[in-house]
């Protein structure tokens, strides 16, 4: 006779199974979320994954992004200005954060860095998701691994889809695991 965990771990497994990778990867975002307290995230959009990060933290989660209305990426992943105008991209981000304790920062990935480097600040969890392309990931790669506690994670997304990523990540974080779908992640 299965016990009710056996139960639980079959339901728990079939779930898994059955879930979109985006909702795989947003799980693992929320249980990083919830077991890291200080976070900074490197592009955050309309805060699709910020949200998923922050809902269950009990410290803070910075948001970095330019949220500028004609920012758009080419064939490379690169973002520049410069693009289709898409209006208000930082009223929709809070709007859909609201509840949540972020503190958004309205600048270049490097620009933010530069601020916490100087201020000693020190993260538990990084995810880095702007610039998909190899040399932006890298710049964000070298920037934000120095900010993190010893023991912290080090994170990102779109591995698997963007060759940039793969790139850089293979590259400069050798040791990475691929934890859900296509986050690639280690522990500093
Ligand atoms: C792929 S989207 C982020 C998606 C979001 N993390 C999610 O999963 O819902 C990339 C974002 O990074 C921002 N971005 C790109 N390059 C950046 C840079 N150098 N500094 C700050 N933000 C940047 C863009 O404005 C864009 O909103």
């Amino acid at each position: 006779m299965p016990t009710p965990e056996d139960v639980e771990k079959v339901r728990a497994a079939i779930q898994l199974k059955d879930e979109s990778d985006r909702a795989k990867e947003k799980r693992w975002m929320t249980e990083q979320g919830r077991t890291h307290r200080t976070i900074v995230e490197i592009g955050s959009e309309w805060g699709d994954s910020t949200r998923a990060i922050a809902t269950e933290n009990s410290g803070i989660v910075y948001a970095v992004d330019l949220w500028a209305d004609d920012m758009s990426w080419d064939n490379t992943g690169r973002y520049s200005r410069g693009g289709m105008v898409i209006g208000h991209r930082l009223e929709q981000f809070k709007n859909y954060v609201q509840g949540c304790n972020i503190e958004p920062m309205q600048m270049t990935s490097l620009e933010a860095a530069a601020i916490f480097a100087a201020k000693g600040v020190k993260f538990d969890m990084v995810f880095i998701d702007a610039s998909h392309d190899y040399a932006s990931v890298k710049e964000d790669i070298l920037a934000w691994r120095p900010l993190l506690v010893e023991g912290g994670l080090l994170s990102g997304h779109d591995y698997t889809s963007w060759a940039g990523v793969k790139k850089a990540v293979d590259e400069l974080v050798p040791e990475f695991t691929l934890p859900a779908a296509s986050i690639w992640a280690t522990t500093v």
